[in-house]
């Protein structure tokens, strides 16, 4: 008998548990594969990891617009991929003795629940007086002909198979123009593949303001990569995928074209929680529609981003143990870490656009940064601020450039904190550094 019964190891479940456990909750998860879920073994880490080696990589390449001749510079993948898997392993080890220190007891096995409160697995049946359902995500899969057939040849591959790839293609073909494909499309890039991103929308990067997706667009188009815009996949075939507009040959295809949560396979059907669109419905304390049962992270479809897991793990935790929160998603930033990357809070033009706001909107390029300047050749990039004309109210920062992931903090306080622009001025920021182009552009408001 537990007070907690956790089912997915991922970021949302791994922080309720670590978060009820920390709080004397008896705690019990489950986790069928390794602990850190998707985040840690085939999602935000592994990609960072071989990221982060191909902009050194690049850097190496183009040492010589900073005074830094090298010769002979190349890209091991094979030692990019060992070292990717050292990272996530010690990762996984981390968030194992997380667990262990927290007092979770930790299960490896698919968990199913048979009944309100009891979950079986391996032959027992364990008992709790709270469920957390955590059991995130996995890749849409619609029916194109020649799909299933490339995805078991190994032509076509999906974010878990495309971080182990044991060599770089000569043609890499991206499906999808969102944040999966554009930061593996980055990577391969960087790595010397004949890239080409299939997206079936005008624009890339999905809900990014348009000003940076295009900004980002045309700098990856400068690098070599070519973008089929408008064009929706209908067929592949070995060697060859088949589009609306033509067709392209391929040596390897990424298939990213989103993600849907994962609601089957556990018995959620013998508890009686609601869906909505196949996702879990939950209200602002992360309830389901049964009393007891909470669910967080992708499998609630409202962000599939790791750190609205977390913020929602401990919202969820916070209530059962009668601590009042919300979970409020104004202030949720986004990145996609390409190079440069792009970091995003709050309202865009469209959506403030959408919502009837009266907005000022503020585009400075990262040029009037000094650092930025100093530290980038090419000083590509962006920031925009919106704010609203009423109040004055900062609600929404959007950038592109070198260091934005790091910097995106900033902007998510003041939209949390509801910071005017007024507010905002009085903020003394440390020069140089690529975080005064937001007090830059909150001047020009
Ligand atoms: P996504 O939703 O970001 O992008 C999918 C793209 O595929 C969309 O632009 C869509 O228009 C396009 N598409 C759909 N069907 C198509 C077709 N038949 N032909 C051509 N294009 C088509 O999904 P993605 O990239 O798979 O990522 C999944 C999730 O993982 C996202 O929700 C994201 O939040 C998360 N993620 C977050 C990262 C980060 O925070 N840096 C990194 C990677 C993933």
């Amino acid at each position: 008998m537990y007070d907690l019964i956790v089912i997915g190891g991922g970021p949302g479940g791994y922080m309720a548990a670590e978060r009820a456990g920390r709080a004397g909750m008896k705690t019990l998860l489950f986790e069928k594969r390794e602990l850190g879920g998707v985040c840690l073994n085939e999602g935000c880490i592994p990609s960072k990891t071989l990221l982060h080696s191909a902009k050194i990589y690049d850097y190496a390449k183009h040492g010589e617009a900073y005074g830094v001749k090298i010769t002979g510079v190349s890209l091991d993948h094979a030692a990019v991929v060992t070292r990717k898997n050292r990272v996530v392993k010690k990762l996984v080890a981390g968030v194992k003795a997380e667990m262990k220190a927290s007092g979770v007891t930790v299960v490896n096995g698919g968990a199913e629940i048979i009944g309100k409160n009891r979950v079986a697995c391996g032959g027992e049946v364990y008992e709790c007086g709270k469920l957390v359902i955590a059991t995130g995500s996995e890749p849409i899969i619609p029916p194109i002909p020649g799909l299933n057939e490339g995805l078991e040849s190994g032509f076509l591959v999906t974010n878990r198979e495309c971080l182990d790839l044991a060599a770089i293609p000569e043609k890499f073909v991206v499906i999808g123009g969102g944040v999966i494909g554009l930061e593996m499309a980055s990577y391969f890039n960087s790595a010397g593949s004949a890239v080409t991103v299939i997206e079936m929308l005008p624009h890339i990067a999905g809900q990014t303001d348009r000003d940076i997706s295009k900004a980002l667009m045309d700098i990856y188009a400068k690098k070599g990569i070519e973008f089929k815009l408008n064009s929706r996949v209908t067929a592949i075939e070995p060697g060859r995928v088949i589009y609306d507009g033509g067709e392209i040959a391929a040596d390897k295809v990424l298939f990213s074209i989103g993600r849907k949560p994962v609601v089957g396979g556990f018995g959620l059907e013998n508890t009686g929680v609601a869906l909505n669109g196949g996702v879990i419905r939950t209200d602002a304390h992360m309830r389901t529609s049964v009393a007891d049962i909470y669910a967080v992270g992708d499998v609630t479809g409202k962000y599939m981003l790791a750190h609205a897991a977390y913020r929602e793990a401990e919202v969820a935790v916070n209530h059962m143990l009668g601590r009042k929160d919300v979970m409020r998603y104004e202030a949720v930033p986004s990145v996609i870490y390409t190079s440069p990357e792009v970091a995003c809070v709050g309202e865009t033009e469209e959506s403030a656009g959408a919502r009837g706001l009266d907005f000022r909107s503020v585009t400075v390029p990262m040029g009037f940064s000094g650092r930025y300047v100093a530290e980038n050749a090419k000083p590509d990039g962006i920031c925009k601020v919106l704010a609203e004309k009423r109040n004055g109210r900062v609600i929404g920062v959007h950038m592109l450039g070198g260091y934005a992931s790091e910097i995106i903090i900033g902007a998510c306080v003041m939209i949390e904190m509801e910071m005017t622009v007024s507010d905002v001025r009085e903020v003394v920021f440390p020069h140089p550094s690529v975080s005064e182009i937001i007090r830059e552009a909150v001047f020009k408001l």
